[in-house]
């Protein structure tokens, strides 16, 4: 018998002691990230023009990193808090939702990326560092903007420039282990790309889709690592508690005959992004209606070019029958 504990016993230690090499690897050897690339923007009112377009319309930049105000419609953030960054515990405790941690999106305007280099804010876009090496919780979409053309994120960099200093100190993200110890794999040395060729409208529309995070609201997600579910691509379906009870879902875009929406012209689809153009930035839903998680304001920016390579790139992906309800009523 005793002999027997002392197996059991070399085991366990010997298992516990594997863990804890495990563990201490990861935190040496992790994140991977290279120096971050000698470069300067510049800064001329063109490129600050095509970063603002980005930052604002397309990519989401603004999106999350203002301060968001889920009684708009598309839950747009308060116009004048531009880059300020956000604690979204605020929005997990009005909806209920439960996360293992406290997510924060990091102030971007100048208070706090002004001592950074042009090269160190191109660093945390596309590969999830800060200035100071640790990774970014991977809720900002680097992995994404890793694919991004080098000239669209120093736009990006040269208009975040010009934002307005909002005063503001948020810590890091923190999240609970294991979490925390797998967001410091998720970083990936960053690489040049090339500007997308906008003379083949489904590679470019392919191009603005991964940019502007289409993929990661419009499909379900599973795994700590929050990962598109496979076959169900844009399929829809990913929850949204709301502050007012009740659920709304995102919508099935692939070309599915019943459930997607393979029965809409190009036109359709650009002209449902574009009247919500000229609504007004802080339009309240009306009582007891649904609110859209859809940043319908923010995307009505972006140019029917773009919106029509969206289109076309979308036309390609694998139709998925799903029937997502888009809005659920609180019980
Ligand atoms: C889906 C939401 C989301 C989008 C879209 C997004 N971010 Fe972030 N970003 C975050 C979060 C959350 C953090 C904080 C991560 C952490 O605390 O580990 C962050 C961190 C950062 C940081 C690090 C700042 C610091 O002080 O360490 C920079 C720089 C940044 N984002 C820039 C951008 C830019 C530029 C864009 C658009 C190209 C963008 N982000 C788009 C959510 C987002
Ligand atoms: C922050 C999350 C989020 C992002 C990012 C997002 N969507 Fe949506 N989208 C939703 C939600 C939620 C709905 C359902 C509610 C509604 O129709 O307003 C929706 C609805 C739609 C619809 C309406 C479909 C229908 O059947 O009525 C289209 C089209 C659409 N999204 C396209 C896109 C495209 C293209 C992108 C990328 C450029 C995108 N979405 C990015 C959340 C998002």
């Amino acid at each position: 018998m005793k002999k027997f504990f002392k197996i059991i016993g070399i085991i366990i230690g010997s298992i516990i002691l594997l863990i804890g090499i495990v563990i201490g690897y990861i935190s040496i050897a992790y994140p991977k990230y290279d120096p971050a690339p000698d470069i300067t923007v510049s800064t001329d009112s063109v490129t600050i023009e095509r970063g603002r377009y980005l930052a604002v319309h397309v990519t989401g930049c603004m999106y999350c990193h203002s301060e968001i105000n889920t009684n708009n419609f598309g839950w747009i953030y308060n116009e004048g808090t531009e880059g300020a960054g956000y604690n979204w515990k605020k929005i997990m405790d009005r909806t209920g939702e439960e996360f293992p941690g406290i997510i924060r999106s990091s102030n971007i305007t100048p208070f706090n990326l002004g001592e950074w280099t042009d090269g160190e804010i191109h660093r945390a876009i596309t590969a999830g560092v800060d200035n100071e090496g640790n990774a970014l919780f991977p809720m900002m979409p680097y992995e994404n903007f890793r694919k991004m053309a080098d000239e669209d994120v120093n736009a990006i960099i040269a208009y975040l420039r010009t934002l307005n200093p909002i005063e503001r100190n948020w810590p890091r993200s923190e999240m609970i282990f294991p979490m925390a110890l797998m967001i410091k794999m998720a970083p990936k040395p960053y690489e040049h790309v090339d500007a997308p060729d906008k003379s083949n409208s489904v590679e470019y529309g392919e191009y603005l889709v991964n940019i502007s995070n289409c993929l990661t609201c419009h499909s379900q997600v599973s795994g700590m690592k929050f990962e598109p579910i496979k076959g169900l691509e844009f399929a829809g379906g990913f929850e949204f508690p709301q502050a007012t009870g009740g659920i709304t879902r995102s919508a099935n875009i692939t070309p599915d005959e019943e459930t997607g929406i393979k029965s809409w012209s190009k036109e359709k689809f650009v002209q449902k992004f574009k009247e919500y153009e000229d609504k007004p930035f802080n339009q309240k839903v009306p009582e007891g209606a649904f609110n859209s998680n859809m940043p319908w304001k923010l995307f009505a920016g972006m140019t029917e070019e773009d919106l029509g390579a969206i289109y076309d790139y979308l036309r390609t992906v694998p139709a998925v029958e799903n029937a997502v309800e888009k809005f659920t009523p609180p019980e």
